[in-house]
């Protein structure tokens, strides 16, 4: 099967944990594509009335033009559940995200959902994280010397992403760090704690303690991994 045909096997898979009256955010990507076409045809075909939060603007058009009603988090006392993509994701359902620049809102809408299902295909799938870059959102003012903090601070490479036209600027009008830390990020809740140390960085793309389930596809179909409730 090719990735696209996983991605939207998991994507539309997880529009199972979304009915009628629920308040709903709605990740980035191109996995998380396919639940908000998905969430659009019920809309559109079914009546499912929800309403949703979008984590990007690319996001919210996507949305706008499926018809599903929007409004800003601030309206709303949470959310029932956001749906998302990763770019990995280890056993312990800790993930790395921001591959598509987007985590900085991704972070607050996931903090703010009382459920988080991650869709994704078996390339996410890893034992230790760190083998995709690690995205850091990052102010532009001194960012030369946040990339430093940040090399010190990991020990290894990071790079500033790039546009079009020179540094790629994020939603929030911040940049994007992606440090090439390789697979070993051992306990992300530390790393994550101590990038956020660094005064320039708004927020790292280290998702920890969110993930509640991953909807995972792959070559035998798709599985529902749940996090087991530790608390
Ligand atoms: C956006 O910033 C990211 O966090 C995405 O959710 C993540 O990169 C997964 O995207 P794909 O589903 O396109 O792989």
């Amino acid at each position: 099967m090719d990735v696209e045909a996983l991605k939207a096997e998991a994507g539309i898979a997880a529009c199972t944990y979304v009915t009628s009256g629920m308040k709903v955010g709605l990740g980035t990507g191109s996995t998380v594509k396919y639940t908000i076409l998905e969430l659009g045809r019920r809309v559109r075909e079914d009546g499912l009335d929800i309403v949703g939060v979008p984590t990007s603007l690319a996001t919210e058009l996507l949305a706008k033009e499926q018809g599903i009603a929007l409004c800003e988090l601030d309206e709303l006392e949470g959310l029932d559940v956001v749906i998302d993509g990763t770019d990995e994701f280890d056993p312990d359902f800790q993930l790395i995200k921001g591959g598509g620049a987007a985590l900085l809102r991704e972070k607050i809408v996931a903090q703010s959902s009382a459920k988080m299902v991650v869709v994704a295909d078996d390339r996410k799938k890893v034992q230790c994280l760190g083998a995709f870059p690690l995205p850091i959102e990052v102010t532009p003012f001194s960012y030369g010397t946040t990339l430093k903090a940040i090399q010190e601070k990991l020990g290894c490479e990071a790079n500033i992403r790039q546009g079009e036209d020179g540094p790629l600027v994020t939603d929030n009008g911040n940049f994007i760090i992606d440090a090439q830390t390789g697979p070993t990020i051992r306990n992300p809740a530390h790393t994550e704690a101590a990038l956020l140390h660094i005064a320039g960085v708004v927020q790292v793309g280290l998702f920890t303690n969110m993930c509640d389930v991953v909807i995972l596809a792959g070559a035998d179909g798709v599985s529902v991994l749940e996090k087991e409730d530790t608390s």
